[in-house]
């Protein structure tokens, strides 16, 4: 067996994280397959909240959620919001906050026919959002990032991730990045424990 995936050890390091009926957070819904894949994990009592600047993206993951009910899998309800991931201490409920078990922001643009391929996330807004997310989580909350250094503008957006996460006090979070090191275009992992 390779090495896993960068998207397979994201999902992997959240699920060991999330139980049936937590709250967790898709900064980045695009065509929800992770969306989907935390509804999964939060079950029918759990919340997820995912976010997307696109009406295109929030349709596609509105599909994806509603074949898999129509399947009779018993996933979380899900809030999709049609906002930038840096309104997130907004729109997230307050009974909510510090109570997040993780967060994930899967970067870069929607894959999807037809798509706009300058709407793609941005520096700025990536890491307000990333820091709102952080304070979201709780204790032991997991943030994971997949960062696409291999398309125009993805390269600046991981550099300012990774410094980012480097500036992390380690008494507040531990980070750790995961990376095909022959491969320095290639899509990454940042992840981010809060300390409990
Ligand atoms: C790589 S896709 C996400 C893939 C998705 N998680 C999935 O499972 O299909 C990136 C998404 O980020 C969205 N996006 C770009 N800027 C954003 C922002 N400021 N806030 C929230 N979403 C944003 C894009 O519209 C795009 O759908």
């Amino acid at each position: 067996m390779g090495l896993l995936s960068v998207l397979s050890l994201a999902h992997k390091w959240t699920a060991e994280r999330v139980q049936p009926g937590d709250a967790v957070i898709d900064a980045t819904a695009g065509n929800g397959v992770d969306t989907l894949f935390l509804c999964e994990l939060a079950g029918p009592k759990g919340q997820v909240y995912a976010f997307d600047i696109q009406e295109q993206a929030l349709r596609n993951t509105q599909r994806r959620l509603e074949r898999a009910r129509q399947e009779g899998r018993r996933i979380a309800p899900a809030e999709l919001l049609l906002l930038s991931h840096d309104q997130m201490v907004q729109a997230v409920p307050e009974h909510q906050h510090g109570r997040i078990a993780a967060a994930l922001f899967n970067l870069g643009y929607l894959p999807a026919p037809g798509a706009d391929p300058s709407l793609i996330t941005k520096p700025e807004t990536t890491i307000t959002a990333l820091e709102s997310a952080l304070a979201l989580l709780r204790p032991g909350g997991l943030l994971s990032v997949v960062l696409y250094p291999g398309h125009a503008g993805g390269d600046t957006e991981a550099a300012a991730v990774d410094n980012w996460a480097q500036q992390l006090d380690p008494q507040a979070a531990q980070a750790a990045q995961y990376r095909m090191l022959q491969k320095p275009q290639a899509p990454y992992l940042i992840a981010v424990e809060k300390r409990k």
